[in-house]
């Protein structure tokens, strides 16, 4: 029988094992104007690079094979949605919801994209590691107290790894594990 996961609980959950806590999530809150004064530049940097890897690329290709600059616009958009959302992050009832339907979107294509099949998931692992890359750079190069960039990259790592988590649950099964009261599964 399928589970019934409690997503709040299984971010908090994960949020607990990596240590991103409200001194944190406050660090985060802090570096907004940065992240938003280079939000599109680093929204560009992301699909410039899926358009290098030719596995990532084909999902912004139209028929004749030349890049959707409009698609490529709209996504850039969702991007950036997402990323100035981030800056809010709360462990609270709809934001794994809203993750969690984000995910969806990727690994279960849409019927107008349903020749592409699913957004492989070590993209969006790969994706995850490219931004926090670019995060950290970003905090090196403009934050001037080295131990004030360097807990900006830690408290941006972490988020982004919870926010993984249930962006990639709904493309994993994972073994439930016996009525023990372990932590909740994705189905
Ligand atoms: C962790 C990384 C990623 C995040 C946070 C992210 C975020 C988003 C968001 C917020 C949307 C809009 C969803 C909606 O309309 O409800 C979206 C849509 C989309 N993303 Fe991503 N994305 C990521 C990785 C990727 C990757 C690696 C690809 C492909 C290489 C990709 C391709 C797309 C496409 C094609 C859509 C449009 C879905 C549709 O057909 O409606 N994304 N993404």
């Amino acid at each position: 029988m399928q589970r019934i996961v409690d997503w709040p609980a299984r971010m908090k959950e994960v949020a607990d094992f990596v240590g991103l806590d409200q001194g944190e999530l406050d660090i985060i809150e802090s570096t907004r104007e940065l992240v938003l004064s280079r939000g599109e530049e680093l929204t560009a940097a992301v699909y410039d690079h899926f358009l290098k890897f030719p596995e990532t690329r084909r999902f912004f290709l139209e028929e004749g094979g030349e890049v959707d600059e409009t698609k490529l616009d709209r996504r850039k958009h969702s991007l950036l949605r997402w990323l100035t959302g981030s800056i809010s992050f709360k462990v609270d009832e709809d934001y794994p919801i809203r993750l969690l339907a984000t995910g969806i979107v990727h690994s279960h294509p849409p019927s107008h994209r349903a020749h592409l099949g699913s957004i492989p998931s070590r993209f969006m692992t790969g994706s995850m590691s490219f931004m926090q890359t670019l995060l950290a750079h970003l905090f090196q190069e403009e934050i001037e107290d080295p131990i004030e960039s360097h807990r900006a990259s830690v408290a941006w790592n972490k988020l982004l790894m919870v926010q993984l988590d249930i962006l990639q649950a709904g493309y994993i099964n994972e073994t439930p594990t016996e009525a023990t009261g372990g932590p909740p599964q994705a189905q």
